[in-house]
């Protein structure tokens, strides 16, 4: 059979657009997307110990692997996460977990969403954004809260514990001063 080069070669022109798209998508909409290393996701658990009863944000949920993790724990996770395509691609993966009744992936600004619910929050993101973070979760989280930051510490806030063999930080809420 004879190649059709009329339909392969924009075939393989949109493909590769695509491709690319993909890979420069983030940086269009100004949110880059690196995933935390599974072992990563799994120190972040544990050093708050996360468990049922826990309802767990992460802020920035990617491909939602830390929520799905957590809600595997028993808590109930909660992703929040500006990019769609990120967004649709963990909605697939959490109607795949055992613990999907227990997870949900709202599409939306992480700075426009309120946390108020959280016991746990996860954060992996830059020192800047951290620190537009600590007004938000010292307005919204009740004192005893844990806030785990991946890499980046909070300017402000003394860590509670970090991880001894990752840059994983563990912060509680502090009740207001009066
Ligand atoms: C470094 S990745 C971390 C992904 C995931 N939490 C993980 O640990 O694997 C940061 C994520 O934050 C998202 N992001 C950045 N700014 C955001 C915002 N204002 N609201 C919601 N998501 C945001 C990006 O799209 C990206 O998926």
């Amino acid at each position: 059979m004879a190649l059709d080069w009329a339909v392969i070669l924009p075939a393989a022109y949109f493909l590769a657009v695509g491709f690319l798209l993909w890979l420069i998508w983030p940086i269009l909409i100004g949110a880059m997307f690196l995933p935390t290393p599974p072992e990563v996701v799994e120190k972040m658990l544990s050093i708050a110990d996360v468990g049922a009863g826990d309802v767990l944000y992460d802020l920035g949920s990617g491909d939602g692997r830390i929520i799905i993790a957590a809600a595997e724990r028993g808590a109930r996770g909660v992703g929040v996460e500006a990019d769609p395509i990120r967004v649709l691609w963990s909605r697939l993966r959490a109607r795949r977990s055992p613990a999907r009744d227990r997870l949900r992936v709202i599409w939306g600004d992480f700075f426009k969403t309120s946390v108020s619910e959280a016991t746990v929050v996860t954060v992996y993101q830059g020192e800047s954004i951290n620190n537009r973070l600590r007004e938000k979760f010292e307005a919204e989280l009740r004192p005893g809260s844990r806030v785990v930051s991946f890499s980046f510490k909070f300017e402000g806030w003394e860590p509670a514990e970090k991880h001894p063999d990752a840059d994983v930080y563990l912060y509680i809420v502090q009740p207001v001063k009066a």
